[in-house]
């Protein structure tokens, strides 16, 4: 049927939980015509609302066409629209941000309402009523399983062809879930489709449509730098016999910088081909796999530009030896990560002197995206790297600051701090050696003496804070626009 039919089976109120992970793998045309259909009814007086479970951001046919219509009750998990931001950080939707490897287990538990419908985008839905996944898994299984209903958004954009691409495992609940058998990066633990009740399938819409991913920014000094920085890192930890000479797998974060990291890893000749088990596999991927230095990538989605999905498409069974998309529960599963041990490395927004990481509230309040998968990973790492520029809005802000506004991995999680300035290797460091070492490494030379000014300030403590003083950058950013003057003088 067309969207728009298949969008009037949805009624205000009702629950809704979409597939894919990022832009890759989402359903576009019926949220669509969900959005237009509550424009219809918001015009005529009536009220049209929804709560939304999705793998993680969507595409801008998703978050954004729904946001931009007032349709959006609730939302969880992830986000990067900027149309929802605006509207989550006014309260036209409320959001709560959630680990994304615990939505589909807290979906089961009944700690969130069941949908009432599952929207999907498939290659593929065949007559035994099996859904073959696009780009992207995100929370696919769970929400086809819990779902009263199915509508299946086919996007002939994408060929059939991608089954054998995914392996879809979900676990049984405690107390009788037992271990996740993926030993090796590469190991394939269930189905290459979810089979679902063929009763449930109230709508089948086929649709040809593009990807919604991106282009990456091309790399700048800054993330050339930090880059390099991490691979210098790691080569020196390989030497230190600290990593195995046969390295261990990359877990990276999503943006450009991510994108800067992995480039500055296969350019290293000292870092051997590695694997990745990780979250988003990026553009940067499929080069470094064509060129041999990535071996095998586990990831959730292929979050990748036009340009490199079409070399995927066109050598798919090179690809498909090469790679694995899994649901958020495996592919940022803890027990995994700890396993596999992984080298984590993800993106804060703010840090502070002894290395909390504020990934997600920009100046403590306004969210940005979400925690995405960071958590998942940072805390369960073999070592776990965060990075960020040392500044942000062309200097006049220092994104190493003496408290972190908002929290979201605790100094516990975080053992290397890297900006373009330098490395802050923190393990086996009390606080105010990790305050000294992140100062002197770290931070923009501009901001130097302000920070060994607000430790000045401080009274010897375990970790030293002066709690009058923690937030004057913060404080002085607000009434001038620029950190760069803040006094500490009481
Ligand atoms: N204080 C205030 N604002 C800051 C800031 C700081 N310390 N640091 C950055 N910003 C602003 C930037 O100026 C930019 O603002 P703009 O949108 O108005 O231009 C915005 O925050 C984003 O910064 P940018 O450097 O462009 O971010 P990014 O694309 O590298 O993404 C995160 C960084 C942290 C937002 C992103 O990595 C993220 O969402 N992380 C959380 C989830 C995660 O780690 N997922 C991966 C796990 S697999």
């Amino acid at each position: 049927m067309s969207a728009q039919e298949a969008a009037e089976f949805v009624n205000d109120g009702d629950i809704i939980g979409f597939s894919g992970f990022t832009p890759a793998g989402c359903p576009k045309e019926v949220p669509t015509a969900i959005a237009h259909k509550a424009e219809r009814l918001h015009a005529e007086g009536k009220p049209f609302q929804i709560g939304m479970y999705t793998g993680a951001s969507t595409g801008d046919s998703l978050d954004g066409m729904l946001a931009r219509a007032h349709a959006i009750k609730f939302r969880t998990p992830y986000q990067s629209n900027k149309d929802l931001r605006a509207a989550l950080n006014t309260h036209d939707a409320h959001y709560f941000d959630m680990h994304l490897s615990m939505l589909a287990q807290e979906l089961r538990y009944g700690f969130l309402p069941k949908p009432k419908f599952a929207i999907v985008e498939a290659c593929d839905l065949t007559d035994d009523s099996e859904i073959i996944p696009t780009v992207g898994v995100g929370i696919l299984p769970t929400i086809c399983r819990l779902a009263d209903h199915i509508i299946v958004e086919i996007n002939e954009a994408l060929p059939k062809q991608l089954r054998g691409l995914h392996d879809i495992y979900e676990p049984a609940d405690p107390p009788v879930r037992r271990e996740i058998p993926v030993y090796h990066v590469s190991d394939r633990i269930g189905k290459d489709c979810v089979k679902v009740d063929p009763k449930k399938i109230i709508a089948v819409v086929h649709t040809n449509r593009p990807i919604e991913v991106g282009a990456f920014a091309p790399t700048d000094e800054t993330t050339e730098r930090i880059g390099a920085n991490v691979a210098l890192f790691l080569e020196q930890e390989m030497k230190a016999g600290r990593i195995p000479s046969t390295f261990l797998p990359i877990q990276s974060g999503v943006g450009n910088i991510a994108n800067a990291v992995l480039g500055a890893l296969g350019e290293n000749p000292h870092i051997p081909a590695f694997e990745m088990y990780t979250e988003v596999v990026q553009d940067a991927v499929i080069g470094l796999m064509k060129e041999g230095h990535i071996k095998f990538a586990s990831g959730c989605s292929l979050t990748i530009s036009q340009n490199a999905l079409n070399q995927v498409l066109a050598d798919l069974d090179f690809f498909k030896q090469r790679l694995v998309l899994r649901p958020e529960e495996i592919s940022n599963n803890p027990e995994v990560a700890r396993r596999l041990g992984l080298i984590t490395i993800n993106t804060a927004l703010e840090a502070d002197i002894y290395g909390n990481i504020n990934s997600t509230h920009v100046l403590g309040t306004k969210m940005m995206n979400g925690i995405g998968g960071s958590g998942d990973f940072a805390r369960n790492a073999y070592i776990s790297i965060f990075t960020t520029p040392s500044t942000a809005k062309g200097g006049l802000i220092s994104s190493i600051v003496p408290m972190v506004s908002h929290l979201d991995h605790s100094e516990h999680s975080v053992k290397v701090l890297i900006t373009e300035q330098g490395i802050a290797d923190l393990r086996g460091k009390s606080p105010i050696q990790r305050a000294e070492t992140i100062i002197e490494n770290c931070v923009a030379p501009e901001y130097k003496p302000m920070l060994r000014d607000y430790l000045a300030h401080t009274k010897v403590s375990h970790t030293q804070h002066n709690l009058s003083l923690a937030f004057r950058m913060h404080e002085q950013f607000a009434k001038t626009g620029s950190m760069k003057e803040t006094s500490f003088d009481i």
